[in-house]
């Protein structure tokens, strides 16, 4: 069998180091897989003159899997979001963001296992109908809700939910004030929900949700919900299981999917070698369950879990003192 081709962005910021790390980790847990490298945030703009060239594109597309590290979008007019860009141009309609209860970090919860799957292409991020007032008094933007799009990421919700055993999908909405795109969601929600007799269906309001999330997190498996509700309720999760650095995403569409850490390029410790590897590590990890790798994907999933437990060289942000390379090292001794 020809070997799989992964594209990979090291971003921006801490990416570089912590991109480099997973690929260590990749290769040491004996995944065979051949990288070939694009350029994306300020490093194209410094090289190319663009965030994102027709070249990174194409790699992205022919490969069709990419490991990404966190790009830094520079503040301003006429810079859209390099991710929301990407998301639009390949049709990455899930953004999948499981979190998952590490012992030895200081997360307040020891018992969290959340999938929040998060419609990626539509609603308050689809970008239509932005105008501000010339005299800066008002401003627009349109929220668009289609039955097609609220279809298929509640039948994604659900189909997940079935192949990975779990029990329960909670719809998470604001249909009560937001009538006609959170009403739309809902309705289409409850009708997928029907279909799929042997998961249980929940329903909440976004705001319930999330101070549930902070009581009782234990009663969530896996949350379905809009663009905005999903971004915010995803951090509100990570925040759960000890911070952004132990969260992974993949944004998953028909023919093309890009697998990244939650969080940003992080400038404030950037080429410190404090970063922690850990989320990038798991989206690596949940690229792997993508390809049917689950085999490596356990064994990885295993060392960081040890690491991570007994706090051999762990990161700053796990209560540890040590850095990136350290904690890597520990991973890789373990592989
Ligand atoms: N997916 C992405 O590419 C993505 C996501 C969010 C933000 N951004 C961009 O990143 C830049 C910086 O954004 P920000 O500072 O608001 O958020 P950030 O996520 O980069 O950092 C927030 C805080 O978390 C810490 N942190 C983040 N990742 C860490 C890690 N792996 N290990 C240890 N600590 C970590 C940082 O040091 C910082 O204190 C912005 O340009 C923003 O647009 C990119």
């Amino acid at each position: 069998m020809a070997k799989q081709t992964i594209t990979v962005i090291k971003g921006d910021g801490i990416g570089p180091d912590i991109i480099d790390a997973t690929i260590k980790v990749l290769d040491k847990a004996g995944c065979d897989f051949d990288y070939e490298y694009a350029d994306a945030g300020l490093a194209a703009l410094e090289k190319h003159g663009e965030l994102v060239p027709q070249e990174t594109l194409d790699k992205i597309k022919k490969n069709k899997i990419t490991l990404k590290g966190p790009l830094t979008t520079p503040v301003g007019e006429g810079f859209t979001s390099i991710n929301v860009t990407l998301r639009k141009q390949f049709q990455l309609y899930a953004n999948v963001r499981p979190v998952l209860s590490f012992k030895g970090t200081k997360a307040r919860y020891e018992n969290i296992d959340i999938i929040t799957i998060r419609e990626n292409t539509e609603g308050m991020y689809s970008g239509l109908g932005q105008t501000v007032a010339e005299d800066g008094s008002q401003a627009e933007a349109m929220s668009l809700i289609t039955r097609e799009g609220a279809e298929r990421i509640v039948e994604f919700a659900y189909e997940t939910a079935r192949k990975e055993g779990r029990k329960k999908v909670t719809a998470v909405h604001k249909a009560n004030i937001l009538k006609s795109t959170s009403g739309l969601f809902l309705k289409v929600a409850r009708e997928v929900g029907e279909r799929y007799p042997d998961i249980e269906s929940a329903e909440m309001i976004v705001d319930n949700c999330c101070m549930q999330l902070v009581m009782n997190p234990e009663q969530f498996d896996v949350i379905v919900t809009t663009n905005l509700f999903g971004d915010i309720l995803s951090d509100l999760c990570a925040g759960l299981v000890g911070g952004l650095g132990m969260a992974p995403g993949a944004n998953i569409g028909r023919d093309c999917a890009i697998f990244e850490a939650v969080h940003g390029s992080a400038p404030d410790i950037a080429g410190k070698n404090l970063a922690n590897p850990t989320s990038v590590i798991l989206a690596a990890i949940q690229m792997l369950e993508y390809l049917e790798m689950g085999d490596k994907a356990d064994a990885i999933r295993k060392a960081i879990t040890e690491v991570i437990e007994t706090g051999d060289r762990t990161t700053r942000d796990l209560g540890g003192t040590h850095g990136t390379t350290d904690f890597t090292d520990a991973v890789l001794e373990r592989l």
